[in-house]
């Protein structure tokens, strides 16, 4: 097994977002492109990963936390080029013997595949492999120089000559390199270019000229797509969903309409799952084999058991488990709420904060009042029991298995198993009453 380290560049804030946040960490698909990046590296099974961030990096370092704890922080501070950026990461490289895999953390899209053959061209003997792609609009790119199939160096754009601007085989800047080769020639490269700056790219006609193998391998246009602007986050987006949703399909679950339905980074759904048009994926879902999520729901932080149904129009928030066959309805939402097996809400309810015991059936309108403006309190209702509509619990509260509660009560004690509680004003009744209200004002 080949030894990995990853160094993700990420130093520049992208102007170009107009944000106040760096650009590595604009999100698709609810994860910033640079977590995307951090997975795919461990995926692949990098032991060291080493993000490099520019001045004012502050909030990308916070956000690293969460990423991932394992990865560590090299400061480049002034940025001077892609080779200056990895220099700055060498000390957390100490030691290390391996394959060094540098990506640029605004390209989130990268498959394994693909890695997996770059890295491949190394095991096979060369010193470093450079990922290209084909383009029809080579425009600002560093160009792939081949003779004869091989790769002889990467020429920048602004360093061309018209010739070379010909060439439509692309640097997509992410590279493999032997970790000896990177030690021997990084330090050899020189900022003499009309950028002034230090190109990592340099690196491969170092080595090459010393006699080390150089390989190249092609990758999709869709997966060395960098994001400088909120147009292609959108883009990479799109194309993040697309693949998400073949890969869904491809696992054994069916998408009524696959292109509107949209996926989180880390949705995981089980075999035979049914997913109507419209339903929105936040980050944190889990559906067993077997689950059916109606149209125009929206779900996160959720867990779908087996057998379980939600939808159309229902709204599952974090902390929301569904056991086995249960089952809520239009305009129901759900927040840190644990339905037991069987348990029916088929309208129009909030459960929060809520544990419902297997077998019980939510009436229309229920409401778990779960705030009181400063806290949040829990509302505990056992096994087979019966809430009937338009129920106002008023939490802390606990109904017991096998209770009833009549249609709107609002219940504020705790009621005993096997209860009925009822807490409503008397109906009262006056005979011709109406009518007489009527004839009063005029009408027959
Ligand atoms: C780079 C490549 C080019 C390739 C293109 C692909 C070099 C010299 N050129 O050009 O061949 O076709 O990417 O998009 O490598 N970065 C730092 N510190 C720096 C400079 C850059 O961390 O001092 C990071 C950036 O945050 C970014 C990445 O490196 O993630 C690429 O930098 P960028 O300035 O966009 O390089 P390009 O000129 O596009
Ligand atoms: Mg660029």
């Amino acid at each position: 097994m080949t030894t990995i380290a990853c160094v993700v560049l990420a130093a520049g804030h992208g102007t170009r977002m107009r944000s106040q946040k760096p650009k590595v960490l604009h999100e698709i698909g609810h994860l910033p492109m640079l977590g995307h990046c951090l997975r795919t590296a461990r995926a692949l099974g990098a032991e060291r990963l080493s993000v490099v961030i520019g001045a004012g990096g502050d909030q990308v370092r916070a956000a690293l936390e969460g990423l991932d704890a394992g990865a560590q922080v090299a400061v480049q501070d002034p940025p001077r080029g892609t080779a200056d950026a990895v220099t700055a990461a060498m000390p957390q490289l100490e030691g290390f013997e391996g394959v060094v895999l540098v990506l640029y953390g605004d390209t989130p899209l990268l498959t394994l595949e693909t890695l997996k053959a770059l890295i491949g061209e190394i095991e096979a003997g060369a010193g470093l492999a450079v990922l290209g792609f084909e383009t029809d609009e080579p425009g600002p790119y560093g160009r792939l120089v081949t003779a004869d199939g091989s790769l002889q160096r990467i020429v920048e754009a602004k360093d061309a000559s018209p010739e070379e601007l010909e060439i439509t085989l692309c640097n997509s800047g992410v590279m493999a390199i032997r970790s000896d080769v990177l030690n021997a020639f990084l330090p050899q490269i020189d900022n003499n270019n009309a950028k002034g700056e230090y190109y990592l790219t340099d690196l491969v006609g170092l080595a090459g000229e010393a006699g080390h193998g150089l390989a190249f391998v092609r990758g999709g246009e869709d997966e060395v797509f960098g994001v400088n602007n909120r147009v292609e986050l959108a883009q990479a987006e799109k194309i993040f969903q697309a693949r998400a949703r073949h890969n869904m399909m491809v696992a054994g679950v069916t998408l009524a309409d696959p292109d509107t339905i949209y996926f989180a980074y880390d949705t995981e759904i089980g075999e035979d799952c049914l997913i109507g048009q419209g339903v929105v994926f936040g980050p944190g879902v889990k559906l067993e084999a077997g689950v059916t999520v109606k149209p125009y729901s929206h779900l996160e932080g959720a867990t779908m058991r087996t057998g379980s149904s939600a939808g159309p129009f229902a709204r599952l928030r974090q902390g929301t488990e569904l056991r086995e066959e249960a089952a809520v309805g239009n305009f129901v939402e759900t927040k840190k709420a644990t339905l037991g097996q069987g348990v029916k809400a088929g309208h129009l309810t909030y459960l929060g904060d809520a544990n419902v015991g297997a077998g019980t059936n939510i009436g229309a309108g229920t409401i778990t009042c779960n705030y009181d403006g400063y806290g949040k309190y829990k509302t505990i209702i056992g096994e087979n029991a019966f809430i009937g509509s338009d129920t106002m619990l008023v939490a802390p509260v606990t109904v017991g298995a096998g209770a009833i509660t009549g249609s709107g009560s609002v219940i504020t004690k705790s009621v005993a198993e096997d209860a009925l509680a009822v807490s409503r004003g008397k109906q009262i009744e006056r005979a011709r009453w109406a009518a007489t209200f009527r004839k009063r004002h005029g009408d027959e």
